[in-house]
Parts: C-alpha cells; structure tokens; sequence
C-alpha cells in the first residue's frame, strides 16, 4: 500500500487527538504504529480507515483522496476490514453467523452466498470446526481469530488493526499473531497498532512511532529500533523493552 497523509489534525473538545500527523509511506504491506497510550493511534486508524472524519489534513491512499461524502466514504468503509481490541463479535451470534451476517447487511449478499463465504474464511483459518460456538464458548485468541476471519471475509483493501491481541494472554496473542503475519505473507496490506515490540519488529515493513498526537518517527523497523532518533521514541522504547 501506499499511503500520503499530511497535516491531519483531530480535536475531541480541547484534546488534539491527532495534532499534525504527516506521513508518507511509498510501499509497504504492514504498517505498525507504535506509541504510548493516549497518542493518537487509534484516531489516525480509524481516520485512514474512514470511520472517522478529520477536522483538517489530507489522506491519499494508494493513489486515491479519502472520500468526503457520505455514500463514497461508506463505500471505502466497506472495501476495508477492521478489528479491534475486544468486544468485536456478535455475543448472541455463533462463529459462522457473525461472519455471515454483516455479508448479508452490509455488502448485499443473500444469505446462500454469505454462508459459502463465511465457510470459506472460518476454513483458511482451520476455524470451522467453531462455526457453530457462540463467542462465549471460544476463547479470547479464538474470537479474535473468528474477527480477523470475518474482516477478511472479502478480501479487504487494508485490513486496519486496532492492538488485536491486548486483551489476551500470551499463548493466545501468539495465535493471533501467527494468523497476522501469514495474512502479510499471503500479501494482506495491514496497518496495526500494538504494544508487541517483538511483533511490530518481525512482521511491519515500516513503524511509525506516535505521540501526542504527532509521528515522531516512521522507520523500518531494524532502524527505529536500533537507532530512535528522537529522545521520546528512545524514552519510550526503553521503558516497553525493558522486561
Ligand atoms: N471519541 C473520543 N472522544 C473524546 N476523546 C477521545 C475520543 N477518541 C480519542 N480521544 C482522545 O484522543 C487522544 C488520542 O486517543 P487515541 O487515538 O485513542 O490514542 P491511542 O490509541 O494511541 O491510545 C486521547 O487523549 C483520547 O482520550
Ligand atoms: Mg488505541
């Protein structure tokens, strides 16, 4: 993917969640933001992804302005995939049908065909023998697999991640983590945000390092985390990757 952002900003009352953020990102398939809490993560995730609107700045992704009206910014909304950190399926729902719902509601497809699809994406990733549980009766690192299956389920522009495995424990962020890297290895451009330093190392091209509300640094990896630049980047990463 390639991305262009410039001067975004984003106001919550008097809080500048995103306060400038420019970025430029010629080809990558996964970007990971990394940052303390409160920075501005994922406000820009969801500025990029089209759930949220910017009070000023500009986005180009892949080539392409992010759409301004209602209906082209549902359209872009709907070309891409997204999980966040918990809560994202259907409690009353099984596996299956929180898959094949949102194909039948959002994207138009009867329900023959949203079940086919649904089947297909809980069966690439070895899933479907949990097609029938209800989310309570999976386990974290598997619900947050079944919602990775469903944000994939049509083949999305980006798959955006919002710190997928930050509510698990760590048997279960490996699994997630495994499905994530072999979505980029199968080509899925994904940008995530995480707290996985070990991760964001082994599976971004590049990592943008955002704090209050700025990209303070965008590197590949080895030279973010070998060389920060900045003194609250170098702060930052020796507080995380100390233990
Ligand atoms: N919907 C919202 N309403 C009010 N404040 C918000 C909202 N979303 C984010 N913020 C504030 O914007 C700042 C950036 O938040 P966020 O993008 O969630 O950062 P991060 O994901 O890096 O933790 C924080 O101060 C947060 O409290
Ligand atoms: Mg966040």
């Amino acid at each position: 993917m390639k991305l262009e952002v410039d001067s975004l900003a984003r106001c919550f009352g008097t809080t500048r969640a995103l306060d400038g953020i420019s970025l430029s990102v010629e080809s990558a398939r996964v970007l990971t933001l990394i940052g303390p809490s409160g920075g501005g993560k994922s406000t820009l995730l969801r500025v990029l992804g089209g759930l949220e609107t910017p009070d000023s700045g500009t986005v180009m992704v892949n080539g392409a302005a992010l759409a301004t009206t209602a209906a082209e910014l549902q359209a872009y909304r709907r070309s891409n995939g997204f999980l966040f950190q918990q809560f994202n399926l259907f409690p009353h729902l099984t596996a299956l049908r929180n898959i094949s719902l949102p194909l039948e509601v959002v994207h138009g497809h009867d329900p023959a065909t949203a079940q086919t699809l649904a089947e297909a994406a809980l069966s690439r990733f070895g899933l479907l023998e949990h097609a029938h549980k209800l989310p309570a009766q999976l386990s974290g690192g598997q619900q947050q697999r079944v919602g990775i299956a469903r944000a994939v389920a049509r083949k999305p522009a980006i798959l955006f991640l919002d710190e997928p495995t930050s509510a698990l424990d760590p048997e279960m962020t490996a699994e997630v983590l495994e499905l994530i890297q072999e979505l980029a290895e199968q080509g899925q451009d994904i940008i995530l945000s995480t707290h996985e330093m070990g991760f964001a190392r082994a599976v971004a091209d590049q990592v943008a390092f955002i704090a209050a509300g700025r990209v303070e640094e965008l590197a590949s990896p080895a030279d973010l985390f070998a060389h920060p630049r900045s003194e609250v980047c170098r702060r930052f990463l020796s507080k995380v990757m100390r233990y």
